[in-house]
């Protein structure tokens, strides 16, 4: 449904669902209003655990691990404030971090009177080492928690975040992986990389309607964490598997289709593209590099990291160092102006923890090179 007359460049913020899968959520919602009571009776769990399945079943993770959140800021919140945070304890954040969930970080942090420890990394990384030998070197024997991105938000990095979770873990650190860019833009195999934690989204590159997270957690710290609405689930009778799926399913009354219409999505997107999601991995990432070549060349700097660490989002400086102000809800000025003047709808994130404002590219199926050499033109004639 993306407007006709916007060069969409950012599906990377909150995703675009295609109309068939809105389709398909009109009808489960109709489905709802029908009789509501009936469906929630007696449709609701059976569908809510399908649609587990074949997630988990995408992710290759363990189902009866997995649960629904509404988005990846709520399933950080969740094993945050789930921890139980004595003084002096450490938990590592980047200074890629989504700053919500650092938001996050600091609020039990400062609670416990624990403390937060960020590790700083430059923009401009060569390797996967250098990430890892940055993140490892902040490790202590008081490090209880790492939040560690599987695609970072402002500056668009891929992160090394196999290898930093196999580290991390090694050193008795438990990994909460932020895989908000997760499944649909990076292969992630959650048996493989055996994070304590993962949560992320579907509504950004599995399409899926707005308010489809998930969290995904280990068999060995599933007794830990709990929802952060206590509801039903809590005073549930029943074998503590069905009472972990039951706490975190049952949030209360809220609308679930978002959650239900992701076995379609999945399914419908791999139809797309021959190869499937690998093959659609593929493209998007091929697109995104190439953008990012055109930008760069539009802004008359290099390719900041290696092609190893881009995925399909890709961001660069904007010209000028200095000052640089906080994020607002409004965008930033220089993003308004784009939108206004060319409709072109593409992030500028002041990001205030390296001094610089980051234009960032995405690339969905939807999205084509003529729409990157659009901006590059404006970026020439308006900088
Ligand atoms: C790295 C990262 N983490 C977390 C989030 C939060 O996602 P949501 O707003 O769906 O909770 C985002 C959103 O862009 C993100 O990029």
């Amino acid at each position: 449904m993306l407007s006709e007359d916007t060069c969409f460049l950012n599906h990377g913020s909150f995703g675009a669902t295609p109309i068939t899968i809105l389709e398909e959520q009109t009808r489960l919602r109709s489905i709802i209003e029908c009789d509501p009571v009936r469906f929630f009776e007696r449709d609701y769990i059976a569908l809510m655990h399908s649609s587990i399945r074949r997630l988990a079943e995408f992710m290759n993770a363990e189902p009866e691990g997995m649960v629904f959140v509404k988005n990846t800021t709520e399933g950080v919140n969740t094993v945050l404030r789930s921890l139980e945070l004595i003084p002096g304890d450490e938990i590592i954040v980047t200074n890629h971090s989504y700053q919500a969930c650092w938001n996050a970080v600091d609020f039990v942090t400062k609670r416990a009177g624990a403390k937060t420890v960020v590790v700083d990394i430059p923009f401009r990384v060569e390797n996967d080492e250098e990430v890892l030998d940055l993140v490892m070197s902040a490790v202590t024997e008081r490090t209880v928690l790492a939040l560690i991105d599987t695609v970072t938000s402002a500056t668009g990095l891929r992160m090394p975040f196999e290898k930093l979770v196999d580290s991390l873990q090694k050193g008795d650190v438990d990994v909460l992986l932020d895989a908000a860019h997760g499944p649909g833009i990076v292969p992630l195999d959650l048996r493989e990389i055996d994070a304590a934690y993962c949560t992320g989204n579907c509504h950004k590159w599995l399409c899926t309607p707005k308010g489809s997270g998930f969290l995904h957690i280990r068999t060995d710290r599933k007794k830990m964490v709990r929802p952060l609405s206590i509801s039903h689930g809590a005073s549930f009778e029943g074998t503590d598997q069905e009472k972990f799926e039951f706490e975190f399913g049952w949030p209360g009354t809220q609308d679930p289709t978002p959650w239900l219409c992701i076995p379609l999505a999945i399914d419908f997107l791999e139809g797309l593209v021959e190869g499937g999601w690998p093959a659609i991995m593929e493209r998007n990432r091929s697109l995104a590099l190439e953008g990012r070549r055109i930008l760069c060349e539009a802004l008359g700097t290099t390719e900041p990291v290696p092609d190893s660490l881009v995925s399909s989002i890709a961001s660069v400086e904007m010209p000028g160092e200095g000052e640089v102000g906080p994020m607002s809800i409004e965008g930033d000025p220089y993003h308004n102006y784009l939108l206004d003047e060319f409709g072109i709808q593409v992030p500028v994130f002041p990001w205030r923890h390296h001094s610089r404002r980051y234009i960032r590219i995405s690339a969905q199926l939807y999205n084509s090179i003529e729409e990157y050499e659009f901006l590059a033109e404006c970026l020439k004639q308006s900088l």
